[in-house]
């Protein structure tokens, strides 16, 4: 998970959330952010004298899987208590901080998990203040704070735990048990905007509009007169990472889309058109798609199709940028940085060595080669999704890009099961231009996490049409709904929508005589079939 050395530099004073090894440590640092607050994760490990180097504005601590009493529970430095900093403890960080500050916790054996009913205690202090007497919360423990620390009130409590809330207005600290950052928990995001703002007096001051001017400072800083580049790949964040170095430095970038031939429809269109439009960035778009699809002949293995994706992608973009570094030299200039749409949950993951990096790394596929003799521009590195989409917003790119749902770096390639030809190419292309229009008109792309439409092109099954029997390949929708891709589940996507575009292609799309429906979370499935 996160670590010291990948701290970012945005030039704002952060709260710091500290990792306890639960999923939940990044979802509190996204809270924290759309309450306008700069944040960033630490791991557990951190001790006071690095929290004091960062000077933070305030420290939340997030879940954990266990029991502050397990052998191997993850330790935290109790002297960051003492330095002043108000804190919140949020499940496991509320019994960490119960238990250094001198409360007891206790198993009960009474374990809450999933919705709980919380009652506020006496006004509820400054976090529960205001708030509804009861309250459903998500609850996720078998632990229980028994007793509060000296010094502390008791906020709230449930039927089974005596202190599910407590606080000290004198420290400035403050616990949880339950999960304020999940929407299930009813008044959740106040309470963390209470100690945020109230708490700990800090002012709403992250927001689109300021990440935009302080990165534009900050690249004009870093590049001078050089000239970049920037491989734009249709996604949401290489168009919103190039918008913003060009809006610092303008025609000193030059952005390079290569076309692979395994787009979907109408997203070369999308890029050269609509992008450059609103924009005014210079791009070059690399006709590729012979090329591609050539060396992808015969290949069914889904890891060897990325593999030959990687590779040509990487030699298409390296001819552009031979040339770009000629045409610069021969003006007496140099071509010096690569933008990356580098994030922060990328820069968090490839911290730490947990499982997520190495589930992640396959998916570089489409990257860049790091060996180019560049260096890196990446201004969206302390940001989360929602917020590149919202500065993406900001500076004016079409909402079809800026929207986008996730797509994988290999495109269409990987949703065909099977061999990719030319043919297979145009019918996934049709049918997967189908369902996404229906989709978005039936108002379900908030819903939809993404919707891979994929082609089973080994398999035939026999159809009727008209009179004649058809012969035909079937089409596999696949909508899912997820907070990270970590995890999905599949989206109830409502009957008459589903008949809509299986209607639709089956009318449209000749040579596909079926679609059905994939009704798998994941796990056990992937997102995409391959
Ligand atoms: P899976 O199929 O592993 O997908 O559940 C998780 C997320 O990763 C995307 N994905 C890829 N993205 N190159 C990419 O850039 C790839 O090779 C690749 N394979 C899967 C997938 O679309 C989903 O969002």
């Amino acid at each position: 998970m996160a670590t010291q050395a990948e701290q970012t530099d945005t030039g704002h004073r952060p709260v710091l959330v500290v990792d306890f090894g639960a999923q939940y440590a990044q979802l509190i640092a996204r809270r924290v952010r759309e309450a306008g607050v700069y944040s960033e994760l630490v791991p557990h490990t951190v001790t006071a004298a690095e929290i004091t180097a960062r000077n933070p504005l305030g420290i939340v601590l997030s879940g954990g899987p266990s029991s502050v009493y397990e052998d191997g529970a993850p330790q935290f430095d109790d002297a960051i208590f003492e330095l002043g900093i108000p804190v919140l403890g949020i499940c496991y960080g509320f019994q960490v901080m119960a238990r250094a500050l001198g409360g007891t916790v206790g198993n009960t054996g009474d374990r809450e998990y999933g919705a709980t009913e919380a009652t506020v205690v006496g006004d509820g202090g400054a976090i529960l203040g205001g708030q509804p007497g009861t309250q459903n919360v998500w609850m996720s423990h078998g632990d229980a704070v028994q007793s509060a620390p000296p010094g502390f009130d008791v906020l709230a409590h449930t039927s089974v735990t005596p202190v599910a809330a407590f606080g000290s207005p004198a420290r400035k600290l403050y616990g949880v048990q339950w999960h304020p950052e999940v929407k299930h928990s009813d008044h959740g995001q106040q309470i963390l905007e209470n100690f945020l703002h109230h708490v700990a007096g800090i002012p709403s001051d992250w927001n689109a509009g300021n990440v935009i001017a302080e990165q534009v400072e900050r690249i004009r800083a870093q590049v001078g007169n050089a000239r970049v580049i920037s491989a734009l790949s249709g996604g949401v964040d290489s168009a919103v990472s190039t918008a913003l170095v060009h809006k610092a430095i303008g025609d000193q970038l030059t952005a390079v889309f290569v076309d692979h031939g395994l787009l979907r429809k109408g997203e070369r269109e999308q890029v050269e058109r609509d992008y450059v439009a609103s924009t005014g960035v210079r791009l070059i778009t690399v006709d590729a798609a012979d090329i591609f699809i050539g060396h992808l002949a015969g290949v069914s293995d889904p890891e060897e199709k990325r593999k030959i994706i990687g590779r040509e992608f990487i030699r298409s973009f390296e001819r552009v940028q031979r040339e770009l570094v000629a045409e610069a030299k021969a003006e007496g200039e140099s071509v010096k940085f690569l933008v990356q749409g580098t994030l922060y949950p990328d820069v968090v993951e490839s911290g730490g060595g947990a499982g997520t990096a190495n589930i992640k790394s396959h998916h570089n596929v489409g990257g860049l080669p790091d060996d180019l003799d560049f260096e890196l521009i990446e201004p969206l590195r302390a940001l989360f999704k929602d917020e590149v989409r919202a500065i993406g917003r900001e500076l004016g790119i079409p909402e079809e890009i800026v929207g986008r749902q996730p797509f994988p770096g290999p495109g269409l390639g990987i949703r065909i099961v099977g061999e990719v030809t030319r043919e297979r190419l145009d019918i996934l292309r049709e049918a997967d231009a189908i369902a996404r229009a229906e989709l978005t008109a039936a108002g379900l792309d908030q819903e939809i996490w993404q919707c891979p439409v994929v082609l089973l092109a080994d398999v035939r099954s026999v159809g009727v049409q008209g009179d004649g029997r058809t012969y035909g390949h079937p089409i596999v929708l696949r909508p899912v709904s997820s907070e990270d891709a970590m995890t999905a589940d599949w989206t109830r996507v409502p009957y008459d929508v589903l008949a809509r575009i299986s209607n639709k292609i089956t009318n449209q799309v000749p040579e596909v005589n079926r679609v059905v429906l994939d009704v798998t979370s994941k796990p056990p499935g992937t997102i995409e079939w391959e």
